[in-house]
């Protein structure tokens, strides 16, 4: 993990209130991976406003541009949405555990809401791997739904909780109608809100389908330091801070509540 100040390329409306945030990725910083974090001072100097960690959405090698997808809901992300190309962003990462390719080889990808960059990271980084993920995408509303830049490998599935678009219901619901034959040799990776998670997990677990999942927590020092973005665990460590064994984690690890 670095600290850099990163140059702001770009800060791109997606849909309502939805954000990619395009970055120069310094020379000498380590490659990012897809479920890897950073963590932006939105502000310097007395600012009141912790750091705040982003998923990355992208990366570029050849030109080494990475990105991050936001939801605008608080005075930071307001902040952040104000942010203009040549601005300098304060930036620590990149950090954290990614996803791992397993050994199964059908990639069923679920995201939702601002778990939509982690997922479309790994579909398109999946798919220069000579992949075919399956990447299912869940909003409550056809306007909700990013525009978004995927590799001619990724199948899309666009799942509305008011049926705008795509397939009407979760992205829970669509998993139950894939047929046995997507099911085979298939492994899950998944980003979203919690309840979302955990369905997936309910979904996956019983199968015996592999299902990682990045979970989000707020993260104040984001360093190990002060315990707040702690999880409960089933096995014997019994709390893992997402922080520095995160944000990915096997699905059955997560003490699910
Ligand atoms: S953010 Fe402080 S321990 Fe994780």
């Amino acid at each position: 993990m670095k600290q850099l100040d990163a140059e702001i390329l770009e800060n791109r409306e997606l849909a309502e209130n939805y954000f990619e945030l395009f970055l120069r990725w310094p020379e000498g910083v380590r490659v990012p991976f897809p479920g890897q974090i950073v963590s932006f001072r939105v502000e310097s100097g007395t600012s009141p406003f912790l750091r705040r960690p982003f998923a990355l959405a992208s990366f570029q090698r050849e030109t080494r541009v990475a990105s991050i997808i936001y939801h605008v809901r608080g005075p930071a992300t307001e902040r952040l949405a104000q942010k203009r190309p040549g601005d300098v962003v304060d930036t620590l990462g990149p950090r954290g555990f990614y996803f791992q390719v397993e050994k199964e080889h059908r990639p069923l990808l679920v995201g939702g809401g601002v778990g939509t960059g982690p997922v479309v990271f790994a579909a398109n980084w999946l798919a220069s791997k000579g992949y075919e993920p399956h990447l299912i995408l869940g909003y409550r509303t056809a306007a909700a739904f990013p525009k978004l830049e995927l590799g001619p490998l990724v199948r899309l599935t666009v799942c509305t909780d008011d049926g705008t678009r795509g397939f009407h219901g979760t992205t829970v619901d669509f998993l139950g109608t894939l047929p046995p034959s997507d099911r085979e040799d298939a492994f899950v990776w998944a980003c979203g809100p919690n309840a979302m998670l955990k369905a997936v997990h309910e979904w996956s677990f019983p199968q015996g389908i592999p299902c990682k999942v990045s979970l989000e927590e707020v993260m104040a020092c984001g360093v190990g330091a002060c315990v707040g973005c702690t999880v409960e665990t089933t096995d014997e460590r019994q709390m893992v801070r997402l922080c520095t064994e995160g944000p990915v984690l096997p699905s059955e690890v997560i003490r699910w509540t």
